[in-house]
């Protein structure tokens, strides 16, 4: 038990600090959000899933970096605001072939236009968003859920 939280601490300082593994070719993406599932299933006793139709992602590491820091804040806050006990990462290909990763946890849902949302992450991701020519959209409806949808190439 330990030994899992000290292993855990590790691999989420070596994330924080962006040592992740993102830019490391076609399968760094996948991998690096796989990663990050196995240890916030393990960390936060949730159901955190990814579904992927396609493993080989041909993007700069630019544009890697910033969905997967897209990924790990909606992650971040479905685990800290939400309160729901299955959160899925599913990618796509679109008909553009294009992608779409969208982040849908289950939980209380918030008013996406509200101002008593006091943080920083949603600004951040949407400016994420916006420096990879991304559309990042927040959907949240009350009682069923939250899904954060980035398109990307
Ligand atoms: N998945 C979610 N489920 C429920 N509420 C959410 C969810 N995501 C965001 N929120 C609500 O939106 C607010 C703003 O989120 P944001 O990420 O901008 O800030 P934060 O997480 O509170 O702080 P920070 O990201 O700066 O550490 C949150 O405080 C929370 O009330
Ligand atoms: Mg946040």
């Amino acid at each position: 038990m330990i030994e899992q939280l000290k292993i855990s601490i590790d691999e989420s300082r070596k994330l924080a600090r962006g040592l992740s593994p993102v830019a490391l070719g076609e399968y760094g993406l996948i991998n690096a959000v796989n990663e990050l599932t196995d240890l916030y299933s393990s960390m936060y006793n949730i159901d955190c899933e990814v579904y992927s139709e396609c493993e080989a992602y041909h993007i700069t590491n630019n544009v890697a970096t910033q969905v997967f820091r897209i990924i790990q804040e909606a992650m971040n806050n479905s685990v800290k605001h939400s309160g729901g006990k299955n959160l899925n990462i599913v990618f796509s290909v679109n008909s553009d072939s294009s992608h779409k990763v969208e982040i849908i946890d289950n939980g209380k849902g918030f008013k996406t236009g509200a101002v008593e949302n006091p943080g920083m992450g949603l600004s951040i991701l949407k400016f994420r968003g916006q420096l990879i020519d991304s559309i990042v959209e927040i959907k949240s409806t009350i009682g069923s859920g939250t899904t954060i949808t980035c398109k990307f190439r």
